[in-house]
């Protein structure tokens, strides 16, 4: 009868022998051993959700967080000149996972947010096609269907220019990754059919900013989707409802949204969104025109600007990876400026044009300290220092800054923009 008694007991030694180690070794035994309070008074007192029944069923017919996560909201710049044309950022540091919530999903908007009904919306495809085609949302939805998951990405996410921001979402907040429904727009050319001559696809939007964009015909050929759920439900009107245009790995306007017309030709129209805006100011005054590609970025969340190390010991470092070009292969991470790297754990699953979630376990012995990450992307690319972009870009650069985003930790846990 003593058998599961001793056993019990050599259990239990073992356990706290393994949590000792652990926290010598400065693992998660340590986290458990600075994180927990006193041992609990027994009993433990009954709280007030358990005395009295909660909300019923139905109380909301469309859920929403908890009240207690009421600061978990878009970012909005407090002082714009006007916010129709404009942006709010994903709070990436509040976030878990690689899904960003409908609610919280970044916005760009060049003339406000239309309200379109479903049922008087078309979809014109024309121009150099054998069958020109006018589509209703019903219609659409009737063609063989896709769902993938890809971040979306402002190419202005963030600019080049100091202070850059305080918080990961400040800094970098106009990136969000959604689960994508719609259909192929190969689907849909091929049932238009291509003329001779075809050789990119102009992208018009039912927006008072009318946006206008050229996309090459291999892109709409390749992954090019027409779009009409996210995360399984339909669209958001900041998001394009009814239908909108996704283009992985491309520069976030090129998804146009509240997509109404398709015109194939033969060469791109020169819009101002590839004229005026979205080119890249070289210093010998000349412009990149037609930078499409997202490259290869990521960004430490926890800890981040703004929040604070509670007190030295374990920390898990965690961060967010992705590139226009494919899967993401690899994360360092330096926790002293720079001088050494480590390898992060990558979670599943890492999909090519999606966030990728990295972690590092790190002990933080309470020194002043600077926290970066660089990825690396599967077709080798390596994430650059901004030193390096403005030496090959100059100043006069806005977009397409992927820069190494540094944390300064203080000797309090203070976490700020290393940049500032
Ligand atoms: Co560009």
């Amino acid at each position: 009868m003593s058998q599961p008694d001793r056993s019990f007991h050599v259990a239990r030694r073992g356990l706290l022998r393994h949590v000792a180690a652990l926290a010598t070794a400065g693992g998660v035994g340590d986290a458990l051993a600075q994180g927990g309070s006193a041992a609990p008074a027994l009993p433990l007192p009954v709280p007030a959700s358990m005395q009295t029944p909660g909300a019923p069923v139905g109380t909301k017919l469309y859920g929403e967080p908890s009240p207690f996560e009421s600061k978990v909201v878009r970012n909005v710049a407090p002082k714009l000149p006007q916010y129709i044309s404009a942006s709010s950022r994903t709070p990436l540091q509040d976030l878990d996972g690689i899904i960003t919530p409908n609610g919280l999903f970044y916005e760009r908007h060049h003339g406000g947010i239309p309200t379109i009904d479903p049922a008087s919306h078309r979809l014109a495809l024309h121009g150099l096609v054998k069958t020109p085609l006018l589509f209703t949302v019903d219609e659409l939805r009737r063609f063989p269907s896709v769902t993938t998951i890809h971040f979306l990405e402002c190419s202005g996410n963030p600019s080049y220019k100091k202070p850059f921001g305080k918080t990961a979402s400040d800094i970098m907040g106009l990136v969000s990754c959604a689960e994508w429904t719609g259909v192929a727009l190969k689907t849909l050319l091929e049932e238009a059919g291509l003329l001779p001559g075809a050789r990119w696809v102009v992208a018009e939007g039912a927006d008072a900013a009318g946006m206008t964009r050229s996309v090459p015909l291999d892109k709409c050929l390749d992954d090019a989707l027409i779009v009409y759920s996210q995360n399984g439900e339909r669209l958001r009107p900041e998001q394009g409802y009814p239908v909108r245009l996704l283009l992985p790995g491309f520069e976030g306007n090129m998804s146009v949204k509240w997509l109404r017309r398709l015109k194939v030709v033969d060469a791109p129209v020169h819009s101002r969104e590839e004229t005026a805006k979205y080119t890249d100011l070289l210093p010998d005054g000349t412009a990149r025109q037609f930078t499409f590609t997202m490259e290869a970025k990521s960004i430490i969340t926890a800890p981040s600007g703004g929040q604070r190390i509670a007190s030295p010991g374990f920390v898990e470092i965690r961060g967010l990876a992705w590139s226009g070009r494919g899967k993401i292969a690899r994360v360092d991470v330096s926790v002293d400026g720079g001088r050494n790297w480590t390898e992060a754990t990558l979670h599943d699953p890492v999909l090519s044009r999606a966030l990728t979630r990295f972690t590092l376990p790190w002990r933080w012995d309470g020194a002043p300290t600077i926290l970066q990450s660089r990825a690396v992307d599967e077709s080798g690319y390596v994430q650059p220092d901004f030193s390096e972009l403005l030496s090959a870009r100059g100043e006069n650069s806005f977009y397409h800054n992927n820069a190494v985003q540094p944390w300064r930790v203080a000797a309090s846990g203070e976490v700020s923009n290393a940049n500032a």
